[in-house]
């Protein structure tokens, strides 16, 4: 053991005594840990490395003031450990120098009351998520995002019948430089324990294999965000049994899993979905005209796909589209029925975003694009459009990237369309050429012709 003298561990020494000796300090009104929690925290911290001493104030008498632990103001009880990592994974090395890892102790399941545990952005190096945290059945909020924890899911979790919002999301994917360990849910059964409590639940990368998780995660009725990116799925089933059961379904996520399947229809049963991600999901034939159902869609991403036939118009039967985004398919034929649905709300109209990059969409293009009044981002390159640029985009005030590059097109862009400072690109390059000089803009504001 090291027991050379430190001043920083013989000051913190000092304030320990201190609060000791006047344990009213500064909490005349604050909360007052109980004995049992404090020790039930100090043997959880134990079993914790922690690095860069983020846990540093957990000392002294009052756990409800050590950082990231949280009581109820009018019992005391211990209701909130929050340790999610302050650097998160974008910034890798400081990511992992401020991690905390080891292990995760059982006493945790003494705290009765605790109903958020976020140990999300953290290093646990592979440890298995522990059965016992199924125990804690207060739990309304639990996070183990991002920390790597591998292994099966623990079947358990399904006791915890309070719990709102669960988000194991193992990403983000391996890197050259750090080892990735991923989760695995063989067996979704246990869901059906969360049924009446589950209203956000994030699982993306995490293996699955069951050929019944459609059936398994459509008994959460209560559901209103469901993150399945990347898990693994190869199955869609085609049909739904109780799609009833997610009529409160906001936010459906599915994208790149290989499912070599048309659209489904039970997907237009759930009536109350906003964002629907279906990007590289090898879906193929049309897209249906069910779509229709959806009049709460604000985000359609369907990019990457096997797509075919032409744009019907009824996504123009959407009236809060916001973001559309149907490139690399293979779409082919005319868009001007599409784009002239899509274009009936005129300066109401909600699309902020249109992408149709990479599919096999020709003839000219429809004057009726400048009736997209609040468009941002419009984005038409590699198709086969020819004739001339529609003047009428000059009507369109809010653009500020237009990508009309590969293609036929002649003539230009209007002179009322005003970028500022854009990057232009002429005959398929870009002015501004690489490396970016420091006069090209950090926003991406871009006009590309060719
Ligand atoms: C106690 O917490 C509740 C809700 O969590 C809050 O509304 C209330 O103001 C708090 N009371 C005190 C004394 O902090
Ligand atoms: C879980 O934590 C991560 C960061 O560590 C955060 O990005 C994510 O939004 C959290 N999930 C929920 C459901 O709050
Ligand atoms: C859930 O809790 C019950 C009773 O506490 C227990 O019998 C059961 O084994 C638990 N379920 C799992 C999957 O551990
Ligand atoms: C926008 O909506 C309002 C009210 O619904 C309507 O009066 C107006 O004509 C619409 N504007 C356009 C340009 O369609
Ligand atoms: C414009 O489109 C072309 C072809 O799809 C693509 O290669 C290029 O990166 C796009 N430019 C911008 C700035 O998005």
């Amino acid at each position: 053991m090291d027991l050379k003298f430190r001043p920083s561990f013989f000051f913190s020494f000092l304030i320990f005594i201190f609060l000791l000796s006047k344990p009213d300090l500064g909490s005349a009104s604050n909360p007052k840990c109980t004995s049992t929690e404090r020790q039930a925290l100090f043997t959880f911290k134990q079993s914790l490395t922690d690095p860069s001493g983020r846990l540093s104030s957990w000392f002294g008498p009052d756990c409800c003031n050590w950082r990231g632990v949280g009581c109820d103001n009018r019992t005391s009880r211990v209701i909130k450990i929050d340790l999610r990592n302050p650097n998160q994974l974008v910034h890798f090395d400081e990511s992992k120098r401020s991690s905390l890892g080891g292990k995760i102790n059982p006493s945790l399941t003494s705290l009765k009351f605790l109903s958020y545990l976020d140990l999300s952005s953290n290093d646990f190096n592979g440890l298995e998520i522990p059965e016992f945290i199924g125990h804690i059945v207060s739990l309304t909020y639990l996070n183990l995002s991002f920390s790597s924890f591998s292994g099966e899911v623990p079947a358990v979790l399904g006791n915890l019948s309070k719990l709102e919002s669960l988000d194991l999301n193992t990403g983000p994917e391996p890197s050259l430089y750090h080892p990735w360990f991923y989760l695995r849910a063989s067996n979704l059964g246990w869901l059906s324990g969360l049924s009446s409590s589950l209203t956000y639940l994030d699982m993306r990368h995490v293996g699955m294999s069951s050929e019944t998780w459609l059936q398994d995660f459509s008994r959460l009725s209560k559901l209103k965000e469901l993150h399945l990116h990347k898990c693994g799925l190869g199955n869609l089933p085609l049909s739904l049994s109780s799609p009833a059961n997610l009529k409160l379904l906001e936010v459906l996520d599915l994208s790149e899993n290989s499912f070599s399947s048309p659209i489904p229809n039970w997907l237009f049963d759930l009536t109350s979905l906003k964002k629907l991600l279906l990007k590289q999901c090898e879906l193929e034939g049309l897209i249906p005209s069910g779509f229709k159902k959806l009049q709460l869609l604000e985000t359609l991403d369907m990019t990457h796909n096997l797509l075919s036939g032409e744009l019907p118009p009824v996504l123009g039967d959407l009236p809060r589209l916001k973001y559309l985004t149907l490139s690399g398919n293979s779409f082919q034929g005319q868009i001007h029925r599409f784009v002239d649905a899509l274009s009936r709300y005129k300066g109401n109209s909600s699309l902020l975003s249109l992408r149709l990059y990479s599919n096999r969409l020709e003839g000219t293009l429809p004057e009726s694009l400048g009736a997209l009044r609040n468009l941002e981002t419009l984005d038409l390159s590699s198709n086969k459009f020819s004739g001339a640029i529609p003047q009428s985009l000059a009507a369109i005030s809010s653009l500020h990237t237009l990508n009309l590059s590969y293609n036929k097109l002649e003539g230009s862009i209007p002179k009322q369309l005003k970028f500022e400072d854009p990057s232009i690109y002429v005959g398929n390059e870009l002015l501004c050429g690489k490396p970016l000089p420091k006069k090209c803009p950090r926003k991406q504001q871009t006009v590309v012709v060719n």
